[in-house]
């Protein structure tokens, strides 16, 4: 709970009354499909303001990267990551960070683009301690198990029907409208033996 997300929802409702054709919409991904399809997936605080750069139209926010899940092949061991970049309007995906709380840390999955970390509202960013103990688990080692082998495939409308063994069925949309339901908070898309990916449970793994 934001205070400022009355406020934050009722200018993008202004906007989008403003000039409805621009408006950026986006489905949110399970976190197992944000940690696979993005670049990088680092753990970071907000330490400095907004910076718009004129030219590009594109603004960067400073951060302190705390830990750093994916992306060591593509930065390097020693590599830090220092802004995170966005386009500086809403009407294309620009993020706004709203949180004034400079010791919050925040997971980011992002995309690298020319050496740097690019966001848009599409990306997955939530607040490190919103998260659950079993979607860290999924972030810090058990997601990546499933990136090459197994596919969340969202099931948006009915019918939907399993397309290949390899696909886990995601229904927590059609079910609750929302991306943050069981299979979201507490499954990962994993093998269960060649070809066969199942939803499991990542509160007891092991392994
Ligand atoms: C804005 O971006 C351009 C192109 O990337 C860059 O050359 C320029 O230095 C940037 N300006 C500022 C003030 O950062
Ligand atoms: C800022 O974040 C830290 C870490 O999550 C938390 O302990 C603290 O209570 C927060 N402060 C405020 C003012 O919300």
């Amino acid at each position: 709970m934001t205070p400022s997300a009355p406020l934050a929802s009722g200018m993008l409702l202004l906007l989008s009354l403003i000039s409805p054709s621009r408006a950026c919409t986006c489905a949110p991904p399970h976190p197992q499909t944000a940690f696979c399809n993005s670049d990088l997936v680092i753990r970071a605080k907000f330490v400095g303001t907004a910076e718009v750069n004129q030219t590009t139209f594109y603004q960067r926010y400073e951060i302190k990267m705390t830990k750093m899940f994916k992306g060591f092949n593509a930065l390097g061991l020693a590599a830090d990551i220092r802004y995170v970049y966005t386009p500086a309007m809403e009407s294309v995906c620009g993020y706004f960070h709203e949180s004034q709380n400079r010791s919050e840390e925040f997971l980011i999955a992002g995309q690298l683009r020319n050496g740097y970390l690019h966001i848009t509202t599409c990306s997955f960013l939530a607040p490190w301690h919103s998260l659950s103990a079993a979607q860290r688990r999924g972030f810090t080692k058990t997601y990546s198990a499933g990136c090459q082998a197994c596919t969340v495939f969202p099931c948006s409308s009915i019918p939907c029907k399993l397309e290949s063994d390899s696909h886990c069925l995601w229904t927590d949309q059609l079910l609750l409208g929302s991306e943050k339901g069981f299979q979201s908070r507490h499954l990962a898309c994993l093998p269960r033996e060649p070809g066969l990916c199942t939803w499991q449970s990542l509160r007891a793994r092991t392994a």
